[in-house]
Formats: C-alpha cells, structure tokens, sequence
C-alpha cells in the first residue's frame, strides 16, 4: 500500500482503518470479525488506526484494537484516539482529557497515543451559536494548551480536531498557534456532510475551504466519509428513514453509482479512489465493518489515483 507524509508521525499508509464500522455504528459485526478485520488490516499494509471511545457500545473500537494488538503485537502501526469534551456546565477540561487518555490507553493496552484528538464541534470565537460545541475559550486555554503538555511529556506524539463544527470555529483553530497536527475533513465524491452537519439550512458547510487551510498552514488532513456514510456505496444496509440525510443522500448519489458501472467500478470503490486522489489528502479513514468490505477498498486502492478525465466526470455530478 502506498505510504504518505503525516508530519510529525513521519509516512502513513494512505488508508486507515476506522472504528465506526468495526463497532457496529454502521450495521451488524461483531468482536471476531472486528478482531479479523484489524489483522487483515494490518496484514494489507494498513499502519493507522482511528478510533474513539465513542464507537460502539462501552467503548467497543478501543476494545477490539486492543484484544487484536494483544493478539498479535505491532508496535509500529499507529493508534489514533479521540475525546468528548462538550462545553456543559461540569466544565474542568483538563481532568476530563487525562481521564479520557487515561481510560483510552487501558483499553488499547498502550503507553502512549500516536494522535490524539478533539472529538468536540468548536464554536468561532465570536459565540455563534453551535450545537454541543466546545467554546473558543475552552479550546483555546484548556484543551490547546493540554494537548500541549501531553505532547511535550511523550503521552501522546500528536494532537488534532475534528474538522466538522461551525466552519469559522475550525477555520479560526487551523489559522492560530498552537495549531493542530491533524485535522479530520470530509471528504467524498459529491461533497457530502449529511448527518454530521448540525447547523441547519443557514450556514453551509466549508470542508473544501477548511482542507485548504490544513494543506496551507501544514496540518495533515485526515479524510473522512468517503463513502458519505454509506450514501456512495450500492445499498444502504442499516435501517434509515426517508427523511434521514444519508437516504436522502442516498437518492442524490444516484449519477455516482450510474458513473461508476461506466467506468467499471463498484461505487464503493469508485468513492474511495476518489477521496485518495484529492491532493493533500495524508490518509483516508475506511468505515468498514468486515473484512469483505476492507478487501474492496484495499483493492480499490491498489488501482492507484483517478486521471484528470475521471475526476472531471465525478465533478461534473456536484
Ligand atoms: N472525527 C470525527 O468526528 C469522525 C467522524 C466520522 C468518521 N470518523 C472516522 O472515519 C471512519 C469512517 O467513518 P465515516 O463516517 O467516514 O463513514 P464512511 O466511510 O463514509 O461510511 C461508512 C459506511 O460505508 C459503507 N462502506 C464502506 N466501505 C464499503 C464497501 N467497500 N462496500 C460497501 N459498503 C461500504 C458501510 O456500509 P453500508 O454502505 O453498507 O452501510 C458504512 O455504512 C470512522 O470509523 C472514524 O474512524 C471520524
């Protein structure tokens, strides 16, 4: 598999295996086959990990990396983890991360995180409001600062944010100092945010002007949703209402999936070859749950970049 730079983690493998998938969020598994999707991972040459103590019920992602890196050690491939950190009123959010690391690190049976990361929706600077978010003045002189402190005393060797929130709350954290090592940005075929966009229809989301702030000011941009949490793919395969945005994502993908069968593809596929092919991208995160599904984007991965021709004909479908 193709490796690329990461920064201060040095080469990454360009795909990354999510937790979402392998603990359920996304539709039926379980821990055996969570367990086998992560040594398959490995054993296609997949070296990052990403996931949160969020995914899955009781932590599950954490569980099951830690049970498959118990199995078979292997201490070069990097684990990425996560933390929640609304801006409620129990507030103390430095407590709140060292215990989060400190659970995190228990389950994966590590003694230092490769990435860790904000969870949280920022909110901008000027308060606007944002739902669940965590407050400029939060990050700025609690989290900022101990994600700092964490670094400089080895706990962790990188700390990034969720590029998703008010788009000038993220855009403000990737301008300032300190900045984040990594950024995680959507990034699919037709630009969709679907369900993970929560400030309704007067705001629009800015995951093409918040990639290219990352690529100008060095943060690595870590991709997510290529498959746009199942809407570019051939079928839905979790229960959703017509009115929820993936099903209505769903339906608008429809001249993807037409696409892909012209030039040969599984829309899966298709997708995932996209999001590698968007420049600047260091790493794409799969939301797989088995190994068959990892086997199609490890193969899709292996038939390299897109040309100028395909993605022209993907962004004439936007
Ligand atoms: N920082 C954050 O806030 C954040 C947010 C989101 C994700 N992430 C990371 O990104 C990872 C990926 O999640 P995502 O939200 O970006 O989801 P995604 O990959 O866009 O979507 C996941 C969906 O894709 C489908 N899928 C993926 N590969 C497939 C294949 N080869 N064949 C058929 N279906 C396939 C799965 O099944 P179906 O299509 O069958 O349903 C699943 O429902 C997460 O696990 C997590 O690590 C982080």
């Amino acid at each position: 598999m193709e490796t690329r730079d990461f920064g201060r983690l040095g080469r990454v493998s360009a795909l990354t295996l999510g937790g979402g998938g392998i603990a359920g969020v996304w539709g039926g598994t379980d821990r055996d086959e969570a367990v086998a999707t992560v040594h398959a991972a490995l054993d296609a040459g997949i070296t990052m990990l990403d996931v949160a103590p969020s995914y899955g019920v009781d932590a599950e992602a954490e569980r099951a990396v830690g049970v498959a890196l118990r199995s078979r050690p292997a201490p070069d491939v990097l684990v990425t983890t996560k933390v929640q950190l609304p801006d409620d009123e129990e507030r103390d959010l430095v407590r709140r991360i060292r215990e989060s690391l400190r659970d995190s690190l228990e389950r994966l049976g590590r003694e230092h995180l490769d990435l860790f990361l904000l969870h949280t929706y920022l909110r901008p600077a000027d308060g606007s409001p944002a739902p669940g978010a965590l407050s400029w003045a939060g990050y700025r002189d609690e989290v900022v600062p101990e994600f700092e402190r964490l670094r400089e005393q080895g706990t962790i060797r990188a700390w990034g944010i969720t590029g998703i929130g008010h788009p000038r709350g993220v855009v403000e954290a990737l301008a300032g100092t300190p900045r984040p090592d990594a950024a995680q940005v959507v990034v699919n075929a037709l630009d969709l945010t679907g369900d993970m966009w929560a400030f309704g229809p007067d705001l629009e989301p800015a995951n093409g002007e918040i990639h290219r702030l990352a690529d100008e000011n060095g943060v690595s941009v870590v991709g997510i949703r290529a498959v746009a949490a199942g809407s570019l793919t051939n079928a839905l395969d979790r229960a959703v209402e017509p009115d929820h945005p993936a099903a209505v994502d769903f339906a608008r993908a429809e001249p993807f999936r037409k696409l892909a069968a012209v030039m040969g593809e599984t829309p899966a596929a298709l997708a995932h070859r996209y999001a590698l092919s968007v420049p600047g991208v260091a790493t794409v995160v799969l939301g797989v749950k088995n190994r068959a599904e990892l086997a199609e984007c490890v193969e899709a991965e292996a038939r390299g970049p897109l040309s100028a021709d395909e993605l022209k004909a993907i962004a004439e479908l936007r």
